[in-house]
């Protein structure tokens, strides 16, 4: 497995396997790597003859400094684990490969839509930033798929529109959200919870398999099964950014009775970690 840090080291490489007609699928990350991520990348290797993936925290996406700041960075072991998974490239750029001119400076990509739902509210600014640095890793990398996952469900959207709307030839491929035992989605964030936050935060998956069961029982009472759900989890110490039940192809809000495939999102903090979360529930 190569560590490249440059343009043109990754470019080198990727041109030779090009020209030898070989399938390489991309995955992009922050880094601090867990069985997440990694399945993402078992993913890759199974749809493509060679893999990269990079390892990048992206300072354009954070509209929380301090997120920014305390968001872990562990690169020497995660390089240790994609190499036990046969990754052929890892790129590991700095803010000066990603961002020459600094980032005000930097061209800004915009996928119309977003800020105005879900994640885009919480956090204005947060999409322009994973809009803009993913077209230039897509342009750097110029992969043939690209795997990302379907924790970050909103992302996953914006990134199929974003190839949609600048004819990258891309192809995107979602794959299944990787949980711990107790159901708590796995997150890079998880880290930062403490052993008892830990065991409270599995509630967060209850309440949205619980939510898919009442809908499944041909629950109309949306407001009412939704603010159960929130109640509960105010009463165990989250405090509740949004819960949502939106049509998963579009995002447009679910009305009841609806026949279609429906995502249920969460967006909660537990202590200072902000957690979130999204099951489908299929209507159709
Ligand atoms: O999902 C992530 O880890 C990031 O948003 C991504 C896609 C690597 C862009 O920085």
């Amino acid at each position: 497995m190569q560590v490249v840090d440059s343009v043109i080291g990754l470019r080198t490489r990727v041109k030779t396997w090009r020209s030898q007609n070989q399938i390489i699928a991309f995955v992009p990350t922050m880094g601090n790597l867990h069985q997440g991520h990694l399945s993402l990348v078992q993913k890759a290797r199974e749809l493509a003859d060679k893999v990269v993936v990079s390892i990048f925290v992206n300072p354009l996406q954070f509209n929380d400094k301090s997120d920014l700041t305390n968001y872990p960075r562990t690169l020497q072991e995660d390089i240790h684990l994609l190499t036990e998974l046969d990754c052929d490239l890892v790129f590991t750029p700095d803010d000066t490969v990603m961002y020459p001119q600094g980032m005000s400076l930097q061209t800004s990509v915009h996928v119309p839509g977003m800020d105005d739902k879900l994640c885009g509210l919480g956090r204005p600014g947060h999409f322009d930033g994973v809009a803009t640095v993913v077209t230039k890793l897509f342009n750097m990398v110029q992969p043939d798929i690209a795997v990302f996952g379907e924790k970050d469900y909103q992302q996953l959207l914006l990134i199929r529109q974003l190839v949609h709307d600048l004819n990258i030839p891309v192809d995107i491929v979602g794959a299944p959200t990787h949980r711990e035992s107790s159901g708590l989605a796995m997150s890079s964030r998880n880290n930062r919870l403490s052993d008892e936050e830990r065991t409270q935060a599995a509630l967060l998956h209850q309440q949205l398999q619980a939510i898919k069961a009442a809908l499944e029982n041909g629950e109309t009472d949306l407001d009412a099964l939704l603010n159960s759900a929130q109640t509960q989890l105010q009463e165990n110490g989250f405090e509740p950014e949004y819960l949502e039940l939106r049509k998963a192809q579009d995002l447009m809000l679910y009305q009841a009775g609806e026949k279609t495939a429906v995502r249920i999102l969460i967006a909660a903090r537990l202590g200072s970690v902000r957690l979130i979360d999204n099951i489908l529930c299929d209507l159709a």
